[in-house]
């Protein structure tokens, strides 16, 4: 998904029932027999408020604290905040949001289920090969091929990067395992955790492929866990949430100059629902696709603490072991600390751990265009925090704040103040990001053909065609009859679709790239044959009451950049014809991995473009 800076999270490989049964003695913070203290009160109220005006804000937050009394009775608070949606309606505890990646753990349980599921003939457990369930998987490596595992897959250990902009919004997950054997792998089979959610959909392939009465991986998940755990507000049905109103809006910061204030408001907008899907889900139901209101998300995290019981009639609906294969670390997510307080932190299922002042904490976090989500529980103290966000610029550092915040407080620790880290952390990247990024020399060299033979069709066979047109320069009268017949239309809606983008005083290329997250690309001269290429996603300007439509009467689209570190393609000429060009910097490995080496542009690319 769309995971941001501090991305996204995830598997399990030891004895279960071990595990089970030599739990660590509870660390007992209160007195023994005293009852847990409610957290959001009026003074959280405040604090909440504080910090939404702080980041400028106009968006939302849904917050669900759970904790177990020692009469085994819970606490669960669930409250909304702010703003779900451009109209001005308010956060409730029944707002439903995007929970993202968070939705994975689902996956990993419903893999779960087959594996403990003893009618299952053959059975299956989590080292069952996927070449052995899917005959048509298939890597870019042999061996990798055919040694994958259910736990490789979940653990992000195939040594596949995310590749998350070569997929369609509407591919199925048999498009998908056709085309992952032509995708660059970025490290060795098991050397490396690399989040990835297109192994997320392969897993969420396997219901329907096991047992032959499973329509679907959405329905298998309703049936067997959103169901039997009374999980009633949580669905992969966005459209029919969307229509009762229910469903949050992202909202972003358009227009925002991060140089005069990186925590300005910019021109709020909301965007659409970026996964319209019915109860039978689509490819990314199983990495992404689920919606919840806060209120379930407490329900949620009461099952999980009681390791997989329904919290409201005992019934055990995930096996204990399955739960606790999620949450044991697998692969090494961060082997150093990020801060003072925070442990390294090892991946397993859909889950990541790792211990903050001394506490073991069980998380994932989840980010898709428009929302931002954190479920996090300390499974030896039994509290469970969930904070969803709607502000789709800074929502993953505003529910963080408020998660320690909540944290702190129950512990009774010395608060830190998170807030103010998060905003200086914000400042320093930005600071580095465009320090890093070096400006256009001033007399560029030209590329080794003109720029008009480059425009054109090229192709991957992983990532799909792309067709590259020339826009004309300031006061350039620009002959279309060179270009493709295909160009016509699309440079006719550049300055609608793509409004603030632009510098026609630099030679650049645009191109459609309709996919999941994005609906341009553009390459922009830099020098020789080098070309800055950025992902861009076109969304239309709703008209709401939070961003009166007459402020700029004109504008039906505005335009968001998908966030690369620095994405850079490379065109090779051959006897003066273009042969293709390379993309580097935007696989999305894992960390410190590094782009591929090789002798010529083909070799050291992440992917290769051929002309056609
Ligand atoms: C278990 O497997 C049997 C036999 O394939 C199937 O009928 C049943 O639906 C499965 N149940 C679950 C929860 O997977
Ligand atoms: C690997 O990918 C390349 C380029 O996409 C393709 O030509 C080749 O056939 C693939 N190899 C395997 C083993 O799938
Ligand atoms: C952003 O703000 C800076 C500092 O005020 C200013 O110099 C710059 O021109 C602004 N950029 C845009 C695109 O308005
Ligand atoms: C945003 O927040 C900053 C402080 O964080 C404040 O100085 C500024 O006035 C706020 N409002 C806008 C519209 O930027
Ligand atoms: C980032 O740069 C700005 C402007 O130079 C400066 O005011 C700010 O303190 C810097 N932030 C950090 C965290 O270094
Ligand atoms: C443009 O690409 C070059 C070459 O990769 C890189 O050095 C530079 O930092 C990039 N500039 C921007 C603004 O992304
Ligand atoms: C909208 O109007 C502004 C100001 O007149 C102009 O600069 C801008 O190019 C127009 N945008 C479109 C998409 O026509
Ligand atoms: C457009 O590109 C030129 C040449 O590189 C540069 O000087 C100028 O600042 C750019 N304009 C904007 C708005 O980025």
């Amino acid at each position: 998904m769309m995971l941001s800076t501090k991305i996204l999270h995830l598997l399990a490989f030891f004895t279960l029932s071990a595990s089970c049964s030599q739990l660590p003695e509870q660390t007992h913070f209160r007195l023994p027999g005293q009852t847990v203290q409610n957290v959001l009160d009026s003074d959280f109220d405040r604090f909440v408020q504080e910090i939404l005006d702080e980041w400028n804000s106009t968006a939302g937050l849904g917050v669900a604290v759970v904790q177990k009394n020692p009469d085994e009775t819970w606490n669960v608070e669930t409250q909304g905040y702010g703003y779900a949606k451009g109209d001005g309606s308010k956060v409730t505890e029944e707002t439903y949001f995007h929970i993202g990646s968070n939705s994975k753990l689902f996956d990993v349980f419903s893999v779960g289920l087959l594996i403990s599921n003893e009618s299952l003939s053959p059975r299956i457990s989590w080292d069952s090969r996927i070449a052995s369930l899917l005959p048509e998987w298939s890597l870019n490596d042999s061996y990798t091929t055919s040694h994958s595992t259910i736990i490789d897959l979940m653990s992000h250990r195939t040594g596949l990067p995310r590749h998350d902009l070569m997929y369609k919004a509407h591919a199925s997950p048999s498009d998908m395992l056709a085309q992952t054997k032509f995708l660059k792998l970025s490290t060795g089979f098991r050397e490396q955790w690399q989040y990835n959610n297109i192994m997320y959909t392969v897993l969420s392939y396997l219901p329907e492929r096991l047992i032959p009465s499973v329509p679907n991986y959405a329905r298998y998940v309703k049936d067997n866990i959103f169901v039997p755990l009374g999980l009633h507000e949580t669905t992969f049905d966005t459209e029919r949430i969307e229509k009762s109103g229910y469903l949050a809006q992202g909202i972003v910061r358009d227009k925002l100059n991060k140089t005069e204030n990186i925590f300005g408001r910019g021109t709020p907008r909301v965007l659409i629902n970026w996964n319209p899907s019915t109860e039978d889900g689509n490819m990314i139901s199983g990495a992404g696709g689920i919606v919840m209101s806060v209120r379930n998300a407490a329900t949620w995290l009461q099952s999980l603490l009681l390791l997989g019981k329904n919290p409201t009639n005992g019934k055990t609906v995930i096996p204990p072991e399955v739960v606790q294969k999620a949450a044991t670390g697998l692969t090494v997510l961060e082997g150093t600390a990020t801060w003072l307080e925070t442990s390294p932190s090892v991946y397993g299922g859909g889950q990541h751990r790792y211990s903050y002042r001394g506490r073991n904490i069980v998380e994932h976090t989840g980010g898709t265009p428009g929302f931002l989500t954190v479920i996090s529980r300390f499974p030896f103290e039994n509290l469970g925090i969930a904070v969803f966000s709607n502000d789709g610029t800074y929502g993953q550092h505003i529910m963080q704040a408020i998660k320690w915040r909540i944290v702190d407080q129950v512990f009774g620790f010395e608060p830190i103040d998170w807030n103010a880290r998060y905003k200086s952390l914000v400042s320093f990247q930005y600071n580095q990001t465009t320090t890093s990024k070096l400006p256009r020399p001033s007399g560029p060299a030209s590329p080794s053909v003109s720029f008009f033979s480059i425009a054109g069709a090229y192709n991957d066979p992983g990532y799909g065609y792309i067709d590259l047109c020339l826009i004309p320069q300031q006061d350039e009268d620009i002959d279309a009859a060179k270009q493709p017949d295909s160009c016509q239309a699309l440079l006719e809606e550049v300055p609608t679709r793509l409004p603030d983008t632009i510098n026609t005083s630099v030679p650049t290329f645009v191109a459609r790239w309709d996919k999941l997250w994005t609906t341009h690309f553009i390459f922009e001269h830099f020098n020789g044959n080098l070309f800055n290429a950025t992902a861009l996603a076109s969304h239309p300007i709703l008209d709401t009451s939070l961003v009166p439509a007459n402020a700029n009467a004109n504008e039906t689209y505005f335009t968001q950049k998908w966030e690369l570190a620095s994405a850079t393609a490379e065109i090779v000429v051959d006897d003066g014809k273009v042969t293709g060009f390379g993309l580097t910097g935007i696989w999305g490995p894992g960390p410190g991995v590094e782009s591929p080496r090789g002798e010529n542009v083909q070799e050291r690319s992440e992917v290769w473009f051929a002309r056609e």
